[in-house]
């Protein structure tokens, strides 16, 4: 069976991408490596931090792994908040203020397009991946739903009424960004 380091501490992530991946691939979590290193994610770009932190396991415990980097790009803000989307607001993984700050910054904009984007970097045998995911949708501009986290409950999706907030975590883990990136991931490594 073929392993691979998902670097990540979000047992979330690790559970979804578990599902998508079927029995042929074993993923590993940083817990399972014993790395307890907080990793660097200081590129700016969503590819550049996937693959520092790839990188950073390959490097460090020399095995196949990969990484992942999510960002709300917002079409009106010229693809903001993007890679900085944990720390909009400016204080890191504060939800609220993040989403308090979106929606002012779009006060007065008709133009609510924006999407999520995941790209997922495979480090295999030394040679780098990259798969990307995302999701089409638009700004609400007023919070709704509870489910999910971060920007979820002013996000509608393409093709949607509800927010990913109202929507829960079921139907929204099958339509979501990381979702489709992991899929194509996933597509290549059972191709292996
Ligand atoms: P990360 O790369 O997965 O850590 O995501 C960076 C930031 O993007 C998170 O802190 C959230 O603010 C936002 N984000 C990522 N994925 C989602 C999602 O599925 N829903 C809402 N916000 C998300």
């Amino acid at each position: 069976m073929k392993k691979f380091v998902f670097a990540t501490n979000n047992a979330h992530k690790l559970q979804e991408v578990e599902a998508i991946v079927g029995e042929k691939i074993e993923i590993l979590s940083l817990k399972d490596i014993g790395c307890q290193a907080d990793i660097p994610e200081t590129a700016d770009t969503l590819e550049g931090n996937a693959l520092q932190k790839a990188r950073f396991i390959y490097e460090t415990y020399h095995r196949d792994c990969f990484a992942d980097d999510t960002g709300l790009e917002v079409e009106a803000l010229n693809g903001a908040p993007g890679v900085y989307s944990a720390r909009y607001a400016g204080d890191a993984h504060n939800s609220e203020a993040n989403m308090r700050k979106l929606l002012q910054d779009l006060e007065g904009i008709e133009n609510r397009k924006a999407r999520f984007r995941t790209v997922f970097a495979l480090i295999l045998n030394g040679k780098e991946h990259l798969f990307e995911g995302i999701v089409n949708g638009q700004i609400i501009k007023t919070r709704r739903g509870t489910a999910g986290f971060g920007y979820d409950p002013i996000f509608v999706p393409d093709g949607y009424t509800q927010t990913f907030a109202e929507m829960g975590d079921a139907l929204k883990n099958k339509i979501s960004h990381r979702a489709v990136g992991a899929q194509k991931l996933c597509k290549f490594l059972n191709t292996l």
